[in-house]
């Protein structure tokens, strides 16, 4: 399998760097599945001091990122790639980042991030250069870098080998729409002062069968009680709806 190809086009390169030196991501990037080279656009400035923003036409507070270093530095990033790439834009104005989206990165040869300040970017470089506007929630942060990590820790694993398991992408919270059940382990009796805590008896019943349906009901009464909103968006099978109004029926 080749590694996904993909650049990252920010003022902070070293903070992508150090984020995807660790854990899951880090492997991803040692073991040649995940490529990530950083493009400061500062690198780009044609001029000595390195400028790369300038005062808002219009008038108002805060900078504006200026296109030439951006556009210069996406273009370098894409010229080193070995494949057409979409640059995406992290924004709070564009579309809202899901599992679907990470999965459907995943499946891309490459892709160019674009991580910029918040205040601005001018936006003729939005026009001619973005493929794609991301944004990973209704909150503003002050940079693009951390929306980049979210969107390259989300599709770093899932790409083939990522886990251990392969089983438990498949098997947990968002992939099917729902959120994820409860996880216990050992001991079986957690001993607190005011009361014993014991893991639910059907896992360590060794019924492989009841097992499943027990972690299909949990995950659908968790969804059913903190998003319904996500149960709306898909179509539950008969089986689903008989253990959801099992659950809804004990609530109510
Ligand atoms: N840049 C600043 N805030 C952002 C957000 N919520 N999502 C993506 N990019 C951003």
């Amino acid at each position: 399998m080749a590694a996904l190809q993909t650049a990252v086009v920010s003022l902070f390169p070293e903070l992508i760097e150090t984020a995807l030196s660790i854990g899951i991501t880090g492997r991803t990037v040692r073991d040649g599945r995940l490529a990530c080279r950083t493009y400061n656009p500062r690198d780009y400035a044609d001029d000595a001091r390195q400028t790369v923003d300038d005062r808002p036409f219009g008038g108002g507070p805060g900078m504006v990122m200026t296109v030439g270093p951006l556009r210069r530095a996406v273009y370098a990033a894409r010229t080193a790639l070995p494949v057409d790439a979409p640059a995406i834009f992290l924004t709070p104005q564009g579309e809202r980042f899901d599992q679907r989206i990470a999965a459907e990165l995943a499946g891309l040869p490459a892709f160019v991030l674009v991580a910029a300040r918040y205040e601005g970017v001018d936006e003729r470089f939005i026009a001619t250069e973005v493929e794609r506007e991301l944004s990973i929630g209704d909150y503003v942060l002050a940079g693009g870098e951390l929306p980049a990590l979210v969107v390259l820790d989300a599709v770093a694993r899932l790409l083939p080998g990522a886990l251990g398991n392969p089983e438990s992408i498949t098997a947990e919270s968002h992939v099917d729409g729902l959120l994820d059940w409860p996880h216990y382990t050992r001991p079986e009796v957690e001993t607190r002062p005011e009361a014993e805590q014991r893991v639910p008896a059907v896992l360590l019943s060794g019924d492989h069968g009841a097992v499943a349906t027990w972690r299909r009901q949990q995950a659908l009464a968790r969804t059913w009680q903190r998003r319904p909103d996500l149960l709306l968006d898909r179509h539950l099978t008969a089986a689903d709806r008989a253990l959801l109004a099992e659950c809804i029926d004990e609530h109510t």
